[in-house]
């Protein structure tokens, strides 16, 4: 059946803005990590970005290597982009990266000039698309003069296949020597994607600081730390979730007992703010004016509609604050 997107679609999400740059992303995005490759489902791959789009989710992220098999999930979105979102392009924010290994031999990993511009040709190819909105080097590379990385960034935008650019994973001090060079470049640090989730603090030793002082917008991946920081491991590992399937990049050995101790006290505390224990992971990721965007993954519709009503109840008590600190410090 033909898709025409809702025209309620952009009433209840929210949109903030990226750094001190012109573009709005919504407070929550969804990523094509897990979910969307050639192993899984396509109809449902399909019905959960329909969803997305429907609830005012504008941007989509992705990587060369996101599937499995890597690049299939680019090709999802390609194959969606076709039947259901080509009229709608100008509503999207498309990101893709290269920076971890696609293909065999020396070019095909890291932040070499020739790995950054080939991967993002393979990548449009994928996603029959003539441009993405951004384009990140997905990770630091210690062998590859900073330079030449973001010298790769700049000279992408000024082809026009990408309107922006952003880092991933880079630590404090090799965000601003990123954003320097890339400022000198003329193309400015549009954002950053850090890991960061209630089990996983590290931005905010230095690397939140940095990014609202140079005006770099923050988009935080894994913000349920894939999954451990909902109710899904409660009961044991099901075998449908991404720990007990062989494709997911979770381990069952890290979903230890110590942490399930922590998710049980913290979905106590969800329970009492009426909200499950995922709504409140993410409402807690937004309340820092300086998280753009709650990056979430899912794997099923389900799952993102109980995500997305997190935007009914954002705010916190000082004591609920200091109850939440007191369980994951
Ligand atoms: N830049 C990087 O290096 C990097 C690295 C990792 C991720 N990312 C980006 O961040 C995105 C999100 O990462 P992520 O998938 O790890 O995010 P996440 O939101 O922490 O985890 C998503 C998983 O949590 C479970 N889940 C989601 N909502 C749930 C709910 N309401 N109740 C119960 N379980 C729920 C699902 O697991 P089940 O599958 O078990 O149902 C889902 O697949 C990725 O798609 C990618 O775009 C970037």
């Amino acid at each position: 059946m033909n898709y025409t997107a809702d025209p309620q679609r952009y009433e209840a999400m929210k949109y903030n803005r990226t750094g001190r740059s012109g573009l709005l992303l919504p407070a929550i995005s969804l990523g094509l990590w897990h979910n969307f490759g050639d192993v899984d489902v396509y109809d449902n791959a399909k019905k959960i970005i329909r969803r997305a789009f429907d609830a005012g989710i504008t941007h989509f992220d992705l990587a060369n290597n996101y599937g499995p098999s890597p690049g299939s999930a680019e090709e999802t979105f390609g194959k969606m982009l076709s039947s259901d979102l080509k009229t709608y392009r100008d509503e999207l924010v498309i990101s893709t990266k290269a920076g971890y290994y696609m293909w065999p031999g020396p070019y095909g990993d890291f932040g070499s000039r020739k790995y950054l511009i080939s991967s993002l040709d393979q990548s449009l190819k994928r996603m029959g698309l003539d441009y993405v909105d951004i384009y990140y080097s997905h990770r630091p590379d210690p062998h590859t003069p900073m330079e030449e990385t973001m010298m790769a960034l700049d000279q992408v935008v000024r082809q026009g296949k990408a309107l922006y650019v952003g880092i991933s994973s880079y630590s404090p001090e090799q965000t601003s020597q990123a954003a320097d060079i890339l400022g000198q470049l003329g193309t400015p640090c549009l954002i950053h994607q850090p890991r960061y989730s209630m089990l996983d603090r590290w931005v905010e030793n230095g690397l939140l600081d940095t990014l609202e002082t140079l005006g770099i917008g923050c988009i935080a991946f894994s913000p349920l730390a894939q999954g451990v920081l909902t109710d899904r491991y409660l009961q044991g590992i099901p075998k449908d979730s991404r720990a007990g399937k062989p494709t997911g990049f979770l381990q069952p050995d890290q979903v230890t007992q110590e942490k399930l101790e922590i998710v049980n006290k913290l979905n106590s505390l969800a329970k009492e703010r009426g909200q499950s224990l995922a709504q409140m992971a993410i409402a807690w990721l937004l309340k820092d004016d300086r998280v753009t965007s709650v990056l979430i993954g899912a794997s099923s519709v389900e799952q993102l509609n109980n995500n997305l009503e997190t935007l009914n109840n954002l705010g916190f008590s000082d004591d609920e604050l200091r109850r939440i600190d007191e369980i994951i410090r």
